[in-house]
């Protein structure tokens, strides 16, 4: 059974107000209860004799009384009623004004108590164990906001730019951008990316960039003025646009049915290492490739 309503971002009871009137419904039949009930109470209260009505009252008034509570304020106040202050009057008496020698308000002695077992407890730990100082707990506390982030930015990844994008390598990412591709890229890319009135996209070189923040970038800006190449980041979210972008990526090296010629120029990742994935996934072309760039 469902017992959660997904309203967005929405409280549920704007969102549905269906769950307005079920509320409502629900407050209406918590009075209805009430009212029965003290009505029930009534009647049973008129069937009574005179004593045991009297006797009713009494213990129904007596309930209400907090006796823990009264107790322990009286322990904890020791205040003396003033009836009894005449026990406790100092025999100095300046222009009519005595004193009470009333003892400490218990509350405030253990509170007193309380923070010299505190002290010492923090003298111990801090200054004789040493056990931790304020630069480790800075350091701590950074390290943990940035997992934090790094969690943060998972869930949220709707908050990608142009510098924070990254390559999205889960299989749910790609399958969506390959989605978000044959809808809205398709009729000038190609199915295979193998290009038309839009460049080629599988091979290695780039007009405006490759990579993928330059890709993104394309994607989100659009490409030079009049080429056809319009700005996406109106009608794509900024996931969308990481996604249709790793997409691209892993089409590189493949071999598209009618590939157009290459634009542009080849493009090298300066951060080495992350392109060696794309080098292993097409030996052949990089050894081209390099020939090519050793000629220019
Ligand atoms: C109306 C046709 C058209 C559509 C639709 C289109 N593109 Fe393009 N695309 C182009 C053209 C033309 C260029 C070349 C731009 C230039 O030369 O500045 C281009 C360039 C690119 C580039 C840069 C290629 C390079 O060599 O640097 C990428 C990446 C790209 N498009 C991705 C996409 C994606 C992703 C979509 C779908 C969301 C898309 N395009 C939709 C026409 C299109």
């Amino acid at each position: 059974m469902e017992y959660f309503i997904d309203s967005g971002e929405k409280p549920a009871i704007i969102e549905y107000p269906i769950t307005q009137f079920f509320m409502l419904m629900v407050l209406m039949i918590l009075i209805a209860i009430e009212l029965i009930l003290s009505s029930i109470e009534n009647v049973m209260f008129q069937t009574l004799s005179p004593e045991a009505k009297e006797r009713y009252l009494e213990s129904k008034a007596k309930k209400r009384e907090w006796t823990w509570a009264k107790k322990m304020y009286k322990r904890l106040t020791k205040t003396r009623e003033i009836e009894k202050e005449g026990e406790i009057i100092l025999d100095h008496n300046y222009d009519g004004i005595r004193e009470l020698d009333n003892v400490l308000p218990p509350w405030w002695v253990y509170l007193f108590y309380a923070t010299i077992i505190f002290g010492v407890v923090y003298l111990i730990r801090f200054h004789v164990a040493g056990d931790y100082d304020q630069k480790l707990e800075y350091e701590q506390e950074v390290a943990a906001a940035k997992i934090a982030i790094e969690e943060y930015k998972k869930t949220a990844k709707d908050l990608v730019d142009v510098n924070t994008v990254e390559f999205l390598s889960e299989a749910a990412d790609l399958s969506a951008g390959e989605k978000i591709f044959a809808t809205s890229c398709v009729a000038c890319h190609m199915a295979d990316g193998g290009g038309g009135i839009g460049p080629n996209l599988t091979d290695e070189y780039w007009i405006l960039g490759g990579g993928i923040k330059n890709v993104f970038n394309t994607i989100s800006e659009g490409g030079r003025d009049g080429k056809g190449m319009i700005a996406w980041k109106q009608s794509l979210k900024p996931l969308e646009m990481a996604q249709v972008a790793s997409y691209i990526l892993t089409l590189g090296g493949t071999t598209a049915a009618n590939p157009k010629a290459p634009e542009g120029e080849i493009w090298v990742d300066p951060d080495a290492p992350e392109s060696e994935e794309i080098i292993e996934e097409a030996p052949m072309e990089q050894v081209s490739d390099s020939t090519d760039v050793a000629m220019n």
